[in-house]
């Protein structure tokens, strides 16, 4: 069995805000690594939010066992707009609240290029237009959509400062956009909207609708998203062949119908992960197996997504 690939090392820098700061960041970004920059909320973690490998990378930094769905960050609703579909409810709340902490959970276009593993698969995607001058002008250096969770590993609290970056995720990132300390320090409001316009808080924060949470609304902890993406057929795990009924999804020495990776990257897996369990779902085989994942860094993200859509 090849080796998983090493995580990856970086010397982080620290840069105070600047023109020179963004064109850095935005070389890292183009080059699909994630850099940590504020926003008016908390600081995130920010990746192109087209790039499967780099929205993998977020995850192999923060450390996060599961892959729960990011928040997608833009300049403006036109951009937006490109997206993901907007009703009247939407925009209207857009019109209001952008830009600002408002996030808004809304169907996701069948054409945006957005990689399947920033919505985790899912149909919707949170999007927001973030009014902090630096992620401003990180999205308008990159001139594409920005994915960006909280800039922390997994477990801990959300970073407001650079130095609280830093002490999270200093080695794992190669560099931290210092603009000081966030504004309002507690992350965005998430709000799904309905078709028929009905408005669900799905994490209370600064914009305050009066709404109350919904009953396992909050998404804080890995799985408690209701609508977790999972194929539609029987999905059998830790398979080294195929039965005759099953599209196999391989991963290093397992090279089955498809792969996840053949060399047994785990970045490149679960880059491809929701594509590929997408494609297995529409494959003329009744059934789905996957090849073992070694259950150690993004590994054990990609487990626990398997596990949920086996169980
Ligand atoms: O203030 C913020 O929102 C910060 C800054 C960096 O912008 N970002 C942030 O992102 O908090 P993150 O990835 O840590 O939070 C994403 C939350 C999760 O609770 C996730 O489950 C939920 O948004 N979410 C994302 N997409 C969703 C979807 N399609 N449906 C329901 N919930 C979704
Ligand atoms: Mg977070």
């Amino acid at each position: 069995m090849p080796m998983p690939s090493a995580k990856p090392s970086f010397d982080t820098v620290v840069r105070p805000y600047g023109m020179a700061a963004i064109a850095e960041a935005a070389a890292h970004v183009a080059a699909g690594r994630p850099v940590a920059l504020p926003t008016e909320t908390v600081y995130g973690l920010a990746a192109d939010a087209t790039n499967a490998h780099a929205v993998a990378a977020i995850y192999a930094a923060k450390g996060r066992p599961s892959f729960n769905p990011l928040i997608v960050h833009v300049l403006d609703l036109d951009a937006a707009e490109r997206i993901a579909n907007f009703n009247v409810h939407a925009r209207a709340l857009a019109a209001q609240y952008w830009p600002g902490p408002l996030t808004l959970v809304v169907p996701l276009r069948r054409d945006s290029a957005i990689a399947r593993l920033v919505t985790a698969g899912l149909s919707t995607i949170a999007i927001r237009v973030p009014s902090h001058p630096v992620m401003r002008a990180l999205l308008e250096a990159c001139a594409t959509p920005l994915a960006a969770p909280s800039a922390n590993t997994s477990g801990s609290i959300s970073p407001t400062r650079a130095a609280h970056v830093l002490t999270s995720l200093g080695g794992k990132i190669p560099m931290i956009v210092d603009g000081g300390a966030c504004t309002v320090g507690l992350e965005s409001s998430i709000v799904a909207v309905g078709d028929d316009g009905a408005l669900r808080l799905l994490r209370p924060g600064p914009v305050d609708l009066g709404l109350s949470v919904e009953h396992g609304g909050a998404i804080e902890a890995p799985g408690q998203l209701a609508s977790h993406y999972a194929p539609s057929k029987p999905l059998r795990l830790n398979a080294t062949y195929a039965e005759s009924d099953e599209w196999l999804i391989g991963f290093g020495p397992v090279a089955g119908d498809a792969t996840l990776s053949a060399n047994g990257d785990l970045i490149e897996a679960a880059a491809a992960l929701f594509d590929c369990l997408h494609h297995a779902d529409t494959s003329p085989k009744p059934r789905i197996a996957v090849a073992p994942i070694p259950d150690e860094g993004l590994g054990r993200a990609i487990n626990d997504r398997l596990l949920r859509a086996a169980a």
